[in-house]
């Protein structure tokens, strides 16, 4: 039933759109470009195609929208008259001014990004003829100053002039688009704002003015763009500003960012008048002497997000510091210096806090509120001196998911600290001395996630009995141990089974010398895992834990004290993708050859080989950044012996490029690949080396032989070539039917 009604449906709508787009439909579309349908819209891409001017002749007059982003356009000439076009695109070209003739008839354009140009000057009374404009681009031209209103529109609501050089924005700049309701000046020169710049953009909601070197901003400035919700002010250089003037006018502002902004002091009254703000960032400015309350007064009562990250505050967070923002979710203080028993009375008032940023706050102690806490997810105390037999203090915090305690002076975590948190996702216990883990310390986290804990001073790997028996960790899927002395059992697992689900491992720096076969024998799942920074060695199956891990796609061996390393290690890794080995000390041996040509020729990316080629970054024409290469080095018996080695080619390989000297002993990988001699592995090259055996054969004696491989090669050829004609004759047939729906045949 079901399926007849699909069925019926189908038939209908392919009909409808046969008939839909008939001839009739079929519009025009520029050789370069590619057009089709987007819903109804006729939508004619000709981005990126090399081209140096408009392909006017051949647009269709109902190209809705017409993208030639990305080419080398340098002029733009007036458009077919009655074109429909509501979006022109033409961002990233080299346009060098907006001429009113170019626009001139484009009645139905709505849209206009011309971002990305060189674009010096825009005639006022370019779009005049758009009489539904709403949206302007043109960040990233360098505009010259302007003179007298910028544009003339009656409609315009969105214009982007960010990163154009502007070191003024005059008085009437504004005086023809007052529908306005979004303008980005982000990143220009301003320094100052005049009086008045703003007064007739009275529909204004959002202002970006981050990065213009402004040193004030007139008491006035705003005092008719009444309607800003949205205001931005980060990363300027505010020295002389009457704040509570300047925010008195904005009776609406919701948001309010003055990150960075050498900000020093902020008086009693700022933000006496913003009662509907709900995000304040303050966060960067030295504001030393700041008086939270007062500056906060009783106005802000909607506010839920207060930045006050390294701010440098002295005066003392207390008790009646948040009171009148009682409705706070997200409250950032970190990088300032507190005192846990300020602290306790200053959070008190803020039960709704879900967010709570401590890090790097001098505390000692913790606030023994916590129990207020009812809706806490996220709480990072990292970075703090704090003294032991505090944990307990944590344990209200039921619905808590991301804990950060890292490097936090703890020398000892209680066993029931985390026993109430059933929520935890993420946990960070990294930089605390603990050396060793309490039993059943985890026990409780079902929910558990990552786990972190680096530079613990930690011994044994994860200890089961951190760990309930009984259960498994089915969302535990990443540890951290990186640089703990680790000091590994000969034998048997390092991981409870507790932890099978683990895919991404961290033991980095962790002085481990070997790893038994069965190491990771309950935690086959691993797909990530780091072994970097440690002393690995090249003797005897060193490597042979590797057999286990079928699952493994990325590996980091750097650092380590490989000498060689053969290809047959990774023959049971097939999904590995990934592959470092940077940073050991090999000795240049066929075996360096054999891996690079499993890279090459297995794995049929020599990118699998991280440092094997100089990543694009890291090529630097002048200056001497370091690239990132792999290295062997040559003993001196094969020093000795260079000069007979170095004539030998092999086939297959790249010609040997006779070095200018040959002093130096150490080699890139693919520097000494080339000039090794070394000859490739039949196993490694498997198809290509077993046809050409088979030649050798033939050409001695048995013809037949060889004749028999190059008869079934020929069919194979033919029956291929046969079953790729059935296949494209069978695609153009699709396409065609494509192209009849929706696209022009090119
Ligand atoms: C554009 O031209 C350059 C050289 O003029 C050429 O290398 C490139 O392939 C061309 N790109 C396209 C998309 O045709
Ligand atoms: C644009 O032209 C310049 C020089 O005329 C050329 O180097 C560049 O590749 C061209 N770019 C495109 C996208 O065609
Ligand atoms: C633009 O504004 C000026 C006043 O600044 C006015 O004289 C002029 O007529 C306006 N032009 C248009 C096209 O609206
Ligand atoms: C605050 O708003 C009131 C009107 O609600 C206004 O009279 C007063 O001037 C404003 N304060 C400042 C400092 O602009
Ligand atoms: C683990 O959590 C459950 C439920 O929250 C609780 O009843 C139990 O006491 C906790 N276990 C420990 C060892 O704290
Ligand atoms: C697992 O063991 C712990 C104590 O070791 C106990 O509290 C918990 O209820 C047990 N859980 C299950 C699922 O058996
Ligand atoms: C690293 O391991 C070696 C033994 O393999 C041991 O002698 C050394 O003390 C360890 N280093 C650290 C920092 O624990
Ligand atoms: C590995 O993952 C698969 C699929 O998630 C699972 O079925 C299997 O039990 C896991 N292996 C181990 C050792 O946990
Ligand atoms: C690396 O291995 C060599 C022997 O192959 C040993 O002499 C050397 O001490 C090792 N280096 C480190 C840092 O473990
Ligand atoms: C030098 O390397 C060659 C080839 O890898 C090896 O046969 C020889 O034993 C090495 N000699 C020394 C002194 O390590
Ligand atoms: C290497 O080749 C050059 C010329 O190609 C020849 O002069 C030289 O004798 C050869 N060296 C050896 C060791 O065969
Ligand atoms: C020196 O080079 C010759 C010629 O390639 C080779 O036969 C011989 O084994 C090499 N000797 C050593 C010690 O590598």
């Amino acid at each position: 039933m079901a399926r007849s009604t699909v069925l019926a449906f189908y038939l209908i709508a392919t009909g409808l759109t046969y008939g839909f787009n008939g001839d009739s439909f079929e519009l025009e579309c520029p050789d370069e470009c590619d057009c089709h349908y987007f819903r109804i819209n006729w939508v004619t891409d000709c981005s990126e195609s090399n081209l140096t001017e408009v392909p006017y002749d051949e647009l269709s007059l109902s190209v809705y929208i017409l993208d030639l982003n990305g080419n080398n356009i340098t002029d733009l000439k007036p458009f077919p008259g009655d074109i429909k076009m509501r979006r022109l695109q033409i961002a990233d070209n080299r346009l060098t001014k907006v001429n009113k003739e170019a626009f001139k008839g484009l009645e139905y354009l709505i849209d206009v990004d011309l971002s990305g140009n060189n674009i010096s000057y825009v005639d006022p009374e370019a779009f005049l003829d758009s009489r539904g404009l709403l949206n302007v681009e043109l960040q990233g031209n360098p505009l010259t100053v302007v003179e007298g209103p910028f544009l003339a529109s009656a409609t315009l609501q969105y214009l982007d002039i960010s990163s154009c050089n502007l070191s003024s924005i005059n008085p009437q700049f504004f005086d023809n688009i007052t529908t306005l309701t979004t303008v980005d000046l982000s990143n220009n020169p301003l320094k100052t704002l005049e009086a008045g710049v703003f007064d007739v953009l009275t529909s204004l909601e959002t202002l970006k003015l981050n990065d213009c070197k402004l040193t004030a901003i007139s008491e006035n400035a705003f005092s008719s763009a009444i309607n800003i919700k949205y205001l931005e002010l980060s990363g300027n250089h505010f020295t002389n500003t009457d704040w509570p003037e300047v925010l008195g006018k904005l009776l609406r502002l919701e948001y309010l960012n003055l990150r960075k902004s050498r900000l020093t002091s902020l008086s009693e009254d700022t933000f006496s008048n913003c009662t509907n703000l709900v995000t304040l960032i303050l966060a960067d400015n030295e504001l030393r002497d700041l008086d939270v309350a007062a500056t906060l007064g009783n106005s802000v009562t909607h506010l839920e997000e207060l930045d006050l990250s390294n701010c440098n505050i002295q005066g003392p967070i207390s008790g009646e510091t948040f009171t009148n923002a009682s409705r706070l979710k997200r409250l950032y203080l970190s990088g300032n210096p507190l005192v846990a028993a300020d602290l306790q009375a200053a959070l008190e008032p803020l039960p709704t806090l879900e967010r709570l940023f401590l890090s790097n706050c001098g505390l000692r102690d913790l606030p023994d509120n916590f129990n207020v806490f009812d809706n806490l997810l996220e709480l990072d105390i990292s970075y703090n001196p704090l003294e032991n037999v505090f944990t307990k203090l944590l344990a209200p915090l039921e619905k808590l998911e991301y804990l950060n305690m890292g490097y936090s002076n703890l020398s000892y975590v209680g066993p029931d600290t985390f026993s109430k948190m059933t929520a935890m996702k993420r946990l960070v216990l990294s930089g605390n001395d603990l050396l060793s883990l309490e039993a059943g310390l985890f026990g409780n986290l079902t929910q558990l996630t990552t786990i972190e804990l680096e530079f613990c001073g930690l011994k044994r790997p994860l200890n089961g009995l951190a760990f309930f028996k009984n259960l498994t960790y089915m969302d535990l899927r990443e540890i951290r141990l990186g640089g703990n002395p680790l000091v590994i059992p000969p034998s048997g697992p390092i991981f409870p089974k507790q932890l099978s689900q683990v895919s991404i491992l961290d033991l980095s720096n962790c002085n481990i010398t070997s790893l038994n076969v069965d190491a990771f024998k309950n935690t086959e799942n691993i797909t990530d895992l780091n072994l970097g920074g440690n002393r690995l060695r090249s003797a005897d199956a060193s490597l042979s834990f590797l057999e286990r891990l079928r699952h493994l796609e990325k590996i980091n061996l750097s650092n380590n004290n490989l000498t060689t390393i053969d290809p047959d290690v990774f023959a049971n890794n097939p999904k590995l993708h990934s592959l470092n080995l940077l940073g050991n000390p090999f000795i240049c041996d066929c075996k360096i050859a054999e891996m690079w040509d499993w890279a090459n020729m297995i794995k049929g990316d020599l990118d699998v080989l991280i440092g094997a080629k100089s990543a694009e970054k890291d090529i630097v024409v002048k200056g001497n950044k370091k690239k990132k290469h792999l290295y062997c080095h040559y003993n001196e018996t094969q020093l000795r012996n260079m000069t007979t080695m170095v004539n030998k080619t092999v086939p297959g390989r790249r010609p040997f490029a006779k070095p200018r000297e040959l002093t130096f002993a150490n080699r890139t990988w693919a520097k000494y690949v080339r000039e090794s001699g070394c000859e490739p592995v039949v196993k490694i090259l498997r198809p290509i080396a077993l046809v050409g055996e088979s030649f050798e054969y033939s050409q001695s004696n048995n013809i037949t032989a060889g004749v028999t491989v190059v008869a079934i090669m020929a069919l194979g050829l033919g029956v291929a070539t046969l079953l790729m004609t059935i296949k494209l004759f069978r695609r153009k047939t699709v396409d065609e039917a494509d192209t009849e729906t929706n696209r022009k045949v090119r």
